[in-house]
């Protein structure tokens, strides 16, 4: 994840985002690797930090603690982070005292092998651990290693205010939940994060408001499976305070959305199996809630779902398509692919690929399989597909999806829409971009246009994923 990103992109996973800001005092390095939700718990570890006196450096060479929040989606997200924590080797021999710490996911399964054997680190700190950083900071000071990856089922952070990372000021992620209950069979999320847990919905609106006080114009939900979200309930169903209300996702999302009708409302991800109409019929119902899902298939195939353990068939997640293509007309949506999962045959690829064609996602992010430690499909199937079969179909895919996104990105050629600006172009200063509802990157011309402003913007051509147009003063349609 880029600093300055203003999406939850998966496929980022993997790059880096590096902390910068001026501080006195001890000096932090910190970068992230991985989904939106690490990034987030960086603006936690930031934010707790700072209490600690730590002020964040975007230059390693001068910190006196190097913190990697790391990945462990796929084999080569690992990859990338040993081969950062080999190259802070040449600053522990200049600087003795200096502290290198692994957090994240990669923590509880690697710490033996970095911390005892490999000597990379000094600290170890799990996802839900990070209240601990300021002691076993010091205890690594006193000379201790220092390692605490124990998972917890209540702790949400619910009350620390995150430092923001992302410097644009325009958008910001709020974590609304924990850890994960799904076990599909691929997905090492359970065995880094645990069970799943909600945060109080008082404090996920606070934060909300207090970011629109700021100036933030949109926010991102985050959780592992945000349909599941669930305040006063417990998952068979049963209320625990019969005098408090009870929060699903749906009733959360409107309490956001009424925050502001000027805070865009995004989130993401949802599970097929969870999304129910309620939560459709909550979107379609306010302006600021963005007409964008992102909703992970994996496969086109009910059979190879069954093997991922995903809990629904081909047929049930095009029921989901149609209930949103009927409940929300005008909603642009997204999804995850995996190419190449155990035993996929060809057939059950062509499935996947027919599925694109069917659905038109306006964006796909698509990942050759990772075979990864403790997860039900490494104890059950094998990692049998070749490489270059994996490569190839993975080939496949991108050809259709680049299609498909072209064509849906041409609808919205030609419409006035609502566009919240985030900034100059990268490549043109002249020129400003900022998105729609629908998630698209529109540049135009930048006129009257500042960063937080929302402008409608008459589009007249486009690429594969960015729109183009003029600002102008016609009413939006959407
Ligand atoms: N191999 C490849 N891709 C994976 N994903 C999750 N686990 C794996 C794995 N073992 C993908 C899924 C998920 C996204 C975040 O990463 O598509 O939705
Ligand atoms: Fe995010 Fe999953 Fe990677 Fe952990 S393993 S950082 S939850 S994508």
């Amino acid at each position: 994840m880029r600093l300055g990103d203003k999406t939850i992109d998966e496929s980022r996973q993997g790059e880096a985002l590096i902390v910068d800001s001026n501080g006195k005092g001890k000096k932090l390095f910190l970068e992230s690797y991985g989904c939106a939700m690490n990034f987030s718990d960086s603006e936690i570890i930031a934010s707790i930090l700072a209490e600690d006196g730590y002020s964040t450096t975007k230059e390693e060479k001068e910190a006196d603690l190097i913190l990697i929040n790391t990945c462990s989606i796929r084999e080569k997200a690992e990859e990338r982070v040993r081969n950062r924590l080999n190259s802070f080797k040449k600053y522990k021999r200049h600087n003795p005292s200096l502290v290198v710490g692994m957090l994240g996911c990669m923590a509880e399964r690697l710490k033996d092998k970095l911390l005892e054997e490999e000597k990379l680190v000094d600290l170890v700190v799990g996802p839900d651990a990070y209240r601990d950083l300021p002691g076993l900071i010091q205890k690594v000071e006193a000379g201790q290693k220092s390692v605490n990856v124990l998972l917890s089922r209540e702790e949400t952070y619910a009350e620390i205010s995150p430092v923001r990372l992302d410097n644009s000021g325009v958008t910001a992620f709020i974590s609304i939940m924990r850890g994960c209950d799904n076990m599909c069979s691929f997905c090492v999320v359970p065995f880094t994060r645990g069970r799943e847990r909600s945060r109080d919905p008082q404090s996920i609106v606070a934060e909300a408001q207090d970011l629109y006080n700021k100036g933030y114009r949109e926010v991102t939900l985050l959780g592992q499976n945000v349909d599941s979200y669930k305040w006063n309930i417990d998952k068979k169903g049963v209320v625990k305070d019969e005098n408090k209300p009870v929060v699903r996702f749906a009733e959360l999302l409107e309490m956001v959305a009424k925050v502001n009708p000027k805070l865009r409302v995004r989130f993401s991800t949802s599970h097929p199996k969870d999304m129910i109409d309620d939560v459709l019929y909550t979107i379609a119902k306010y302006d600021n809630l963005c007409k964008y899902i992102h909703l992970p298939v994996q496969s086109g195939s009910s059979s190879m779902l069954k093997r991922m353990n995903r809990g629904y068939t081909r047929e049930w997640y095009m029921d989901r398509i149609s209930a949103i293509k009927r409940i929300i007309p005008d909603c642009e949506l997204s999804t995850d692919i995996i190419a190449g999962f155990c035993g996929e045959t060809e057939e059950e690829h062509k499935d996947t690929l027919s599925l694109l064609d069917e659905v038109g996602f306006i964006m796909a992010y698509h990942f050759k399989y990772s075979e990864r430690p403790r997860t039900l499909a490494e104890r059950k199937y094998e990692d049998d597909i070749p490489e270059d079969v994996k490569a190839a179909r993975l080939t496949e895919i991108i050809a259709i999806q680049r299609k498909q996104a072209a064509s849906r990105t041409k609808t919205h050629v030609g419409r006035v829409l609502k566009v919240l600006v985030e900034g100059p172009s990268k490549k043109n200063p002249e020129e400003y971009c900022g998105r729609t509802t629908h998630n698209s990157m529109v540049i135009f011309p930048k006129e009257h246009a500042e960063a937080g402003m929302y402008v409608n913007v008459k589009t007249h051509d486009c690429t594969t994923n960015t729109l183009l147009g003029t600002i102008t003063t016609q009413e939006a349609e959407a």
